[in-house]
């Protein structure tokens, strides 16, 4: 235990040095959650806990790459201003420590009971066998934790694993505790299940979920849980050393045979920079999810200037007619301001928008489709002024598609997103967030969403509207710029 304090007070001191350099760094993003140094990947232990969101997150305070992983800390009372909280977790002990780089607490999650609060994690050293084992660290002012001393409360895999066996996500089931893990076996991506009664002994009861053979050959950071009356499973799948678009199920959950029945199949996200997501419940019951907005092997250009990594904006999600949606959470609105209404109108070729919209700001636009002839139609975003350099929304109504091309976004990938998109009712309503570094697009009330880092000049702010080879129609435009609330 004396080594975690040292550890954490290592880690806390190197921030508080570091931080301040990273803070000028001109990728900084104004709303979107992101370490005050360093490397961050997946959000981990999200909960609401006496009346205050907690953020944790793989992290690694040392150095813009991936490292040893401590679990960084913030919370918030409103989910978008973050307090940033003295380091939670870092690799310390025999199960989550090496003298290698590749060490530390690995993802997982949280849960409250008797008023407490308990972090659960997957301890990872290279240099012990197995690899990977699932520990427990508890507190009771949810800044401090302590490491449970029977740790790892798992020490080993099960028959129906192999040594990749990670990411435990922890929930309470009527009299039980439940916790999935995920690994993998013969190329195979598996979701295993344990329960517990007291959170510390756990039985291993089985496979509750695995790939048909198309979903992945193992499966990180499994989620599992019930909204609007059905069951979904969301998973971050890998294709050997390769991660791929998390993808969610709506299926059933059976408590008495322990199983979960795939149904529907749905990309998650369809940009290039989601992964790990994770859900939780808040105190108004809603189910929150928050990914990293970021994916292994993506062009980071600010590590150059001491980190990386953000999280994408806090999602609230629901189940429609067997899909589940995603929407910004409503705490949006109270970053809102300077709002632009421009109502109803017509256009042909282009329409500007604003020459100089800032680059933290939220569009909201419903087009009639049905009274508009071009089929080919959309937005360029983050704009310079001879649009040499711009991320590009298109709208192909003959393939059904939405695209999100950032070929010319800056620095940085070049790629383009496509999403297939209906025409509901003639209609087609985009909702877009855009940050210094980031695009998110909801489409259709969240229904599909793509979500893109992209390294544009500060100065490249042009909005405007694009038609080709027709008119459009538009119901609705609003555009309002978004306060700063991050450093
Ligand atoms: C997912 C992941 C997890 C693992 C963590 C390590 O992005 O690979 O499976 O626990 O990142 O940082």
């Amino acid at each position: 235990m004396i080594y975690h304090e040292k550890e954490i007070q290592k880690a806390n001191n190197i921030i508080s040095e570091l931080s301040k350099e990273t803070q000028k760094s001109q990728y900084r993003l104004k709303y979107h959650f992101m370490a005050p140094t360093g490397w961050i990947n997946d959000p981990n232990g999200l909960v609401f806990y006496k009346g205050e969101y907690h953020i944790f997150y793989q992290h690694d305070p040392y150095s813009p790459e991936w490292g040893p992983m401590h679990w960084g800390h913030a919370k918030s009372r409103d989910l978008v201003n973050w307090d940033h909280l003295p380091i939670a977790l870092a690799p310390s002990e025999e199960y989550d420590y090496g003298t290698v780089n590749d060490h530390g607490c690995f993802s997982g999650s949280a849960i409250v009971n008797n008023d407490h609060l308990y972090l659960f994690y997957t301890g990872h050293s290279i240099e012990k066998d197995p690899v990977q084992v699932q520990c427990v660290a508890t507190s009771q002012d949810g800044v401090n934790f302590k490491k449970y001393e029977g740790n790892p409360i798992i020490n080993d895999f099960p028959k129906d694993g192999t040594k990749d066996f990670r990411d435990p996500k922890v929930w309470k089931y009527e009299e039980f505790f439940y916790m999935i893990v995920g690994s993998k076996k013969e190329g195979i991506g598996k979701a295993l299940l344990y329960q517990s009664k007291d959170l510390y002994e756990w039985k291993y009861v089985g496979v509750v979920a695995e790939s048909d053979g198309t979903q992945g050959d193992m499966w990180e950071c499994p989620d599992l849980f019930s909204l609007d009356n059905k069951d979904v499973l969301i998973i971050s799948p890998m294709y050997g050393t390769k991660n791929e678009k998390p993808f969610y199920t709506i299926g059933n959950m059976s408590y008495k045979t322990k199983q979960f029945t795939q149904g529907l199949v749905n990309t998650l996200d369809y940009g290039s920079d989601f992964y790990a997501p994770q859900t939780f419940v808040d105190d108004k019951n809603r189910r929150i999810m928050i990914a990293w907005m970021d994916m292994w092997f993506s062009h980071r250009p600010s590590q150059k200037e001491g980190w990386a990594g953000a999280m994408t904006f806090p999602r609230e999600l629901k189940v429609i007619d067997n899909k589940l949606y995603q929407v910004p959470v409503d705490e949006i609105e109270t970053l809102r301001e300077n709002l632009k209404d421009f109502q109803s109108f017509q256009y042909e070729n282009e329409y500007m928008i604003d020459p100089q919209l800032s680059v933290s700001s939220e569009i909201h636009i419903v087009y009639d489709i049905a009274q508009s002839t071009s089929n080919e139609f959309g937005l360029f975003v983050r704009s310079s002024e001879d649009g040499h350099e711009r991320t590009k929304i298109i709208i192909d109504i003959m393939k059904q598609e939405v695209l999100v091309d950032r070929n010319l976004s800056g620095t940085g990938e070049k790629s383009v997103s496509r999403a297939p998109v209906s025409f509901v009712n003639g209609r087609l309503e985009l909702r877009i967030l855009l940050d210094t570094t980031s695009i998110e697009l909801f489409i259709n009330g969240g229904e599909q969403v793509i979500t893109k880092r992209i390294f544009p000049n500060l100065n490249s702010n042009l909005c405007k509207l694009f038609a080709s080879a027709g008119k459009m129609k538009i119901e609705d435009l609003k555009v309002w710029s978004i306060k700063k609330v991050i450093d």
